[in-house]
């Protein structure tokens, strides 16, 4: 088990470089299972989600060469089209690798996928999809048999719910179908305008990205290309957040500010200081941080993924917050931990709404992250509180965020990951 080990009341003020997104990475590396030609990735992020990713694509008979934030695969010579069981359970974004395989064999098989425990996440509307794309799907200990008999046509499908990964399974079972796919209610996100960018640098026809309304016109192949990935937009905000919890000044390189505006406008709202360039973002914080409401929704609205991090910032703002999450079910366990730490926060369970009452004084502790963001959120909370904090799980954290430990020590923290056996 891997524990993070912080001593806190450390500031947090320097510069550092954001990492390539997470939430992009997966489905642009699916587009190498579609592509026959050969792919190179650039700016990979090198976390434990990527790697799991990567594992299936050599399973499934690709061939796989990584270099520091390149990444080349070649599937020609893929075979396989089952993705393994337990690789499956490890990480919710293995689903898209399930598009990708229908999208060029025309059947996959899955199973439910796993991830972080946040909610119900079931899959039932990229299973609704495909069977509009004229796929059979068969429920069999516990995989899930998808096939098209006939050819794969394109069609009309709308989302009842704005599904991020819906919408990129989709576009990405839908590159080689006859005629056009419509995208009706699709997501916004900027990962699905990142996976929509590197397919038509390949040769598809993906339209409409980044609005409600996407198209994709089926093409014949994909051809050989290059791709470099956009920057993370959770990792950029979580390492504002830091500053801002730690009454520090932080500056981002490397950043893309237009994928960040409503949590930047919230730190603003905060009392931040925020220093907006092309491709950096400054955080200077307050003296005392203000208190803020926050409603959780789909892009461009406040980022779910943000939210934990957020509130462990929340509760050294003066006066009561409120957030209310509305795309998860489960996503406030990491709340119990920081009232351990002595936050002031009320759950009010049935209307998935806390209530932060600030400034707390956090106290160190020993803590355990609950999934990837609260686990960060977590941490964020240990670079505040006075003493010694343990946040313990730490492999949650690791799936999504590259260096975390690195880059917070070089921005003054005193943290490290410790191993225990
Ligand atoms: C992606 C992100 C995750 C982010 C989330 C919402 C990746 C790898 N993960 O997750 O970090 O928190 O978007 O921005 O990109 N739903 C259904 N049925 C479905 C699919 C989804 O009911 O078939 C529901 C989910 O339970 C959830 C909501 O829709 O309540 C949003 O889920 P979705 O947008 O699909 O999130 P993910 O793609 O899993």
């Amino acid at each position: 088990m891997l524990s993070y080990i912080i001593e806190g009341n450390n500031k947090i003020e320097g510069t550092v470089q954001a990492s390539g997104s997470k939430n992009a990475a997966l489905p642009i590396i699916a587009t190498a299972i579609l592509n026959q030609e050969p792919v190179t990735f650039y700016n990979i992020p090198d976390i434990e989600d990527t790697r799991t990713t990567l594992q299936i694509l050599k399973i499934l008979g690709c061939k796989v060469h990584t270099d520091s934030g390149k990444i080349s695969i070649s599937s020609k010579g893929m075979h396989n089209k089952t993705i393994p069981k337990e690789l499956m359970h490890k990480l919710r974004s293995t689903v898209v690798l399930a598009g990708a395989i229908l999208g060029r064999f025309k059947e996959a098989t899955f199973s439910y996928p796993g991830g972080c425990n946040i909610g119900k996440r079931p899959i039932d509307l990229h299973l609704r999809a495909f069977k509009d794309l004229g796929v059979e799907i068969e429920e069999k200990e516990d995989y899930i048999h998808c096939r098209a008999k006939k050819e794969m046509i394109g069609t009309k499908i709308k989302l009842d719910f704005p599904s991020v990964g819906a919408t990129e399974n989709i576009i990405l079972a839908s590159v080689y179908c006859k005629g056009v796919t419509h995208i009706i209610n699709a997501a916004k996100e900027p990962e699905i305008q990142d996976l929509a960018k590197c397919l038509n640098k390949m040769g598809a026809k993906v339209y409409g990205a980044g609005t409600s309304r996407i198209s994709i016109c089926g093409v014949k192949k994909l051809h050989k290309a290059d791709y470099r990935i956009m920057t993370d937009r959770i990792e950029t905000g979580t390492l504002l957040c830091a500053a801002a919890i730690t009454n520090g000044t932080i500056k981002i390189e490397n950043a893309n500010p237009e994928n960040l505006l409503s949590v930047l406008f919230k730190l603003k709202e905060m009392g931040c200081d925020i220093l907006i360039n092309k491709n950096s973002i400054t955080l200077k914080a307050p003296k005392v941080l203000k208190s803020v409401d926050i409603e959780t929704t789909p892009y461009p609205g406040f980022p779910t993924d943000m939210q934990p991090i957020i509130g462990a910032v929340l509760t050294k703002a003066e006066g009561t917050s409120v957030i209310k999450e509305n795309i998860f079910e489960n996503r406030f366990k990491y709340a119990f931990d920081l009232k351990k730490m002595g936050a002031n926060i009320i759950l009010k369970e049935n209307e998935n709404i806390i209530e932060i009452k600030g400034k707390s004084e956090l106290n160190g502790e020993i803590v355990s992250s609950a999934d990837l963001r609260g686990g960060a959120a977590l941490v964020l909370a240990g670079l505040a509180a006075s003493g010694t904090t343990k946040v313990e799980n730490a492999e949650y954290i690791l799936r999504g965020y590259e260096n975390l430990e690195g880059k917070l020590k070089k921005l003054g923290a005193n943290i490290k990951l410790e191993k225990v056996v």
